[in-house]
């Protein structure tokens, strides 16, 4: 696909999914602008595409991080037309563990990560009436399972969100898509503490055999593909197998 006319920004784009969709977005030479905690990971990608990609150390649950990559992105390209927010974690652990650190943390990443990206980019967006804003949510927020409670309830918040945002912003031409993977092989099992629950995703995952990260890349490229009136709003991508 040509998207050499997309300025893109991913957050999250580090590892698993973010990174696939990264050098898919790269091959399809996007203007693409990549950020995660680990930069050392962001430049192994960077240097496979010599002089093509923008890479900057941010936390998402930091506002002034995140406003750094949109800012300096709009001051390189004038504009940026896609937002892709796909940062998160997924400790899953029963309630009664009581693991509030992780709870706090998956509600720092997953929800407030996703707002300060918004609040951000959105005020570009709105100005020039044009835009497109994706973000990673999961089947985990269209069903609820034993021991994904937190999760579950940060991916449903992230879809409410988006959908409020599709609304609000019609009028501004902005697009809004949630990518809702399923079982996908990355590194976010090893988010998992506990390990009777890492043993269960990544048993799930064999079970179903489970998507490679690309494969979800394929879904965020074909939404930011789409001609102007056209918005994906929700896609869902779930491995054959996999009946939840
Ligand atoms: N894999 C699945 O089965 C699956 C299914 C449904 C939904 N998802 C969702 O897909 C998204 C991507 O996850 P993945 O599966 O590709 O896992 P992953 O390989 O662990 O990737 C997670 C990405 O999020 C970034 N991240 C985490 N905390 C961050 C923070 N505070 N600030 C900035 N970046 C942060 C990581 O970068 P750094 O650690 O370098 O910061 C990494 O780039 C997540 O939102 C996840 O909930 C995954």
């Amino acid at each position: 696909m040509d998207l050499s006319n997309k300025v893109v920004v991913i957050m999250g784009a580090s590892s698993g999914i973010g990174a696939a969709t990264s050098r898919l977005l790269a091959k399809d030479n996007a203007k693409l602008v990549i950020a995660a905690r680990r930069l050392n990971r962001l430049e192994e990608i960077q240097k496979d595409f010599p002089g093509k990609i923008d890479a900057y150390k941010a936390d998402v649950t930091k506002f002034e991080d995140v406003k750094n990559v949109i800012d300096k992105t709009v001051e390189k390209y004038g504009r940026i037309d896609v937002l892709y927010n796909n940062a998160g974690i997924m400790p899953t652990a029963p309630l009664i563990e009581g693991r509030r650190d992780e709870w706090q943390n998956m509600l720092q990443i997953n929800i407030m990560g996703v707002l300060n990206g918004i609040a951000a980019a959105l005020p570009y967006m709105a100005k020039v009436k044009s835009g497109h804003i994706i973000t990673t949510d999961s089947v985990a927020g269209h069903v609820v399972g034993p021991d994904s409670a937190v999760y579950s309830g940060t991916k449903f918040a992230v879809r409410a969100i988006m959908d409020g945002l599709r609304q609000e912003q019609a009028e501004n031409n902005i697009k809004t898509t949630i990518i809702s993977p399923g079982s996908t092989g990355t590194e976010l099992f090893n988010s998992i503490n506990d390990s009777d629950q890492k043993k269960f995703a990544k048993d799930f995952f064999e079970n179903v055999n489970g998507l490679q990260p690309g494969q979800i890349a394929s879904a965020v490229e074909f939404a930011i593909g789409t001609k102007d009136n056209m918005s994906v709003s929700e896609v869902i991508v779930r491995p054959t197998r996999q009946t939840l």
